[in-house]
């Protein structure tokens, strides 16, 4: 919303401009008044729309075309004034004062102006036929007002009808001349009504249309005008738009605005940037989590769009969900990064795809919540709220666990050892499986794992060779997987080097995996063995892996995976076989985590309530 709204009052001289204003300000008419009145501004709290209103006055004696002009140019709306009594100052507003305070502007950025017909008490009917044919040759004649300053009626209307002009628009929602909604109200209220139909029957219920406190009777009103504007005694999108299209026309278009504002748009018709990206501080160490409630809002919205309720969405389904974004996210990678079945989308694959976006680029998922109308329809202030921060890495460090629930592991090794089939064996795919990856970025997997009983969101990151040889490469993560080739081990020698340069001397867990091991061992240089190697640096023994098979890859691994960076303390102990003592260990640690968790839902509960 707008800060202040400055009204400029222009007209013949003798119209009665000063008089307004200051039968305004001071509730009586003034029988003497000054040429001109000084600029006053009506403090937010006494207006009706709650925002500071400057009312300037203009005066043809004392101020020079430059300032006129000025004024023009710092004005947001003009009145301009006549007198009903005097026809010539209603011939002028024709021939003078519109040309000169929109003259040289562009259709889209005209001012809007209220006419404003003073001197009532002067005569007996009104004088609105004369101005009529003004008001249709100019689009941005608002609206038309008759007063008198003598007899203070409709003073305090017309500056009403003044801020309205600027703080409720018509020009962005409306044609005069063609009569209808233009193009970007449309779309816009389309989004709206797709967003608020939310069991997709293609209609908004009594339910959904009390979203928009919509009036008595509008149905019938709607039903009376529109064809197929009410089905199943619901409002089909024609009724919702004529519904509009009539809020305008009525001059009532603040129900509109307030309509498409609490959806995020701003005058232009475009969601706002502070409405898409709200204010959400991740100091660094620290990553982002969809919340409970974040989760539940996605998974309706997947629930709402999975048409044929077979727990996933198909292409066709995804568009649906897509509708109300301006680009569809996510489509070309998804099989990539999540397990998809057949070319659809389960609610599984959804959800961690959600998860994904939130780690990585939180920033784009707040963007996708407040397309999804995040904050309106769960009424909460914002996006912000469906994210979880969690607390900084260094201090699950210290404490030797930690609550985050999604998990972040590295892949790293020499060229060909194996580290894009690991991450395809994650998400269940086998070795042959033709799949186009791009060469170099960095790409994602993500699944969840079970980590004593608990579901982890774990992400696997391949980072190449070559992305380790750039000036910094970030290899921070929960747990890194150092990846080389059983049958040729040769390629340990990479992995030991990333070692030592990223790991050796940090508090990340490391597993080192021996990639094909359907292949024959090969047989290693002089010097260390793997085994060898993680036996002196207290690392636990390489694990062999291997992606061929008629069985599904083993997941073993990333279990374990995931079990080292959720107990980071633990691993320099021998995590593998858990001896009996460490089992009771990781129960009781489960068991206080357990307990934490329930402890927060019903903090959650409460506050719900
Ligand atoms: P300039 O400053 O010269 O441009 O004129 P203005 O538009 O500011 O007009 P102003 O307020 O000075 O009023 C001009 C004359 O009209 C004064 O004598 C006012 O008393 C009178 N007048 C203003 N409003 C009304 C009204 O509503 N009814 C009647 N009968 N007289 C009015
Ligand atoms: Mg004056």
């Amino acid at each position: 919303m707008r800060r202040d709204v400055r009204i400029l009052l222009l007209g013949e001289a003798q119209v009665g401009k000063t008089s307004l204003i200051l039968s305004l300000v001071g509730e009586e008419f003034p029988e003497e008044v000054p040429a001109r009145a000084e600029e006053i501004t009506i403090p937010a709290d006494v207006t009706p729309e709650k925002v500071p209103t400057h009312i300037v006055d203009y005066s043809e004696t004392e101020q020079t075309e430059e300032e006129l002009q000025d004024e023009i140019h710092r004005a947001d709306v003009v009145c301009v004034v006549y007198d009903v009594s005097e026809e010539t100052t209603i011939e002028k507003i024709r021939t003078k004062w519109i040309p000169l305070v929109n003259g040289r502007t562009e259709r889209g950025s005209r001012l809007p102006i209220i006419l404003v017909g003073n001197k009532s008490d002067l005569r007996l009917g009104s004088a609105l036929e004369a101005v009529l044919p003004i008001m249709s040759q100019f689009p941005e004649i608002e609206t038309c007002v008759e007063c008198s300053a003598k007899q203070l009626r409709n003073i305090s209307e017309l500056f009403y009808y003044a801020q309205k002009a600027v703080l409720h628009p018509t020009a962005p929602l409306y044609d005069p001349e063609a009569k209808q909604l233009r193009p970007a109200c449309i779309q816009a209220l389309t989004r709206i009504f797709r967003l608020s139909d939310q069991d997709l029957d293609h209609t908004l219920s009594d339910e959904e249309l009390s979203a928009f406190q919509a009036l008595e009777d509008v149905k019938r009103v709607v039903c009376k005008n529109v064809e197929g504007g009410v089905r199943d005694n619901g409002l089909t999108l024609e009724g919702f738009l004529f519904l509009n299209t009539l809020f305008i026309q009525r001059g009532r278009h603040e129900t509109t605005w307030t309509i498409l504002r609490r959806f995020g748009y701003s005058d232009a018709l475009e969601l706002t940037a502070d409405y898409l990206f709200p204010p959400l501080h991740v100091p660094p160490g620290c990553s982002t989590e969809l919340s409970h409630r974040g989760y539940q809002f996605v998974q309706r919205v997947f629930e709402k769009h999975d048409r044929d309720r077979d727990g996933a969405l198909s292409l066709v389904e995804l568009q649906s969900l897509y509708s109300v974004f301006p680009v569809a996210p996510w489509v070309p990678e998804l099989p990539r990064t999540v397990r998809t079945e057949a070319g659809q989308l389960p609610l599984h694959g959804y959800l961690c795809q959600w998860t994904l976006v939130t780690y990585l680029d939180v920033r784009s998922c707040l963007a996708h919540l407040g397309y999804l109308g995040y904050p309106t329809l769960c009424e909460q202030d914002s996006q912000a709220q469906a994210i979880t921060v969690t607390r900084r890495k260094r201090l699950d460090q210290e404490k030797g666990q930690t609550q985050r629930s999604v998990l972040m592991c590295k892949v790293l090794g020499a060229r060909g050892v194996g580290k894009s089939a690991f991450l395809r064996a994650f998400l269940g795919h086998h070795l042959g499986e033709a799949q186009e990856l791009p060469a170099d970025s960095p790409v994602h997997v993500i699944d969840t794992v079970q980590v004593n009983g608990q579901e982890k969101y774990l992400i696997l990151c391949e980072m190449s060779a070559d992305s380790l040889l750039a000036a910094s490469p970030d290899t921070t993560c929960d747990v890194a997987c150092l990846m080389f080739d059983g049958s040729d081990p040769r390629s340990f020698a990479h992995c030991i080097s990333v070692y030592k340069r990223h790991y050796m001397d940090g508090q990340t867990p490391c597993l080192f995996v021996s990639s094909k091991a359907d292949l024959p061992e090969g047989v290693p240089p002089a010097g260390l063995s793997p085994a060898e190697f993680c036996r002196r640096h207290r690392l636990p023994p390489p694990t062999p892996f291997s992606c061929v098979g008629p069985a599904q890859p083993h997941t073993d691994v990333f279990a374990r995976l995931a079990t080292m960076a959720t107990f980071p303390h633990l691993v320099h102990t021998e995590l593998h076989p858990t001896p009996v003592w460490l089992k009771g260990v990781l129960v009781a640690v489960g068991a206080a985590m357990a307990a934490v968790l329930s402890v927060s839902l019903y903090r959650v509960l409460v506050k719900s309530r």
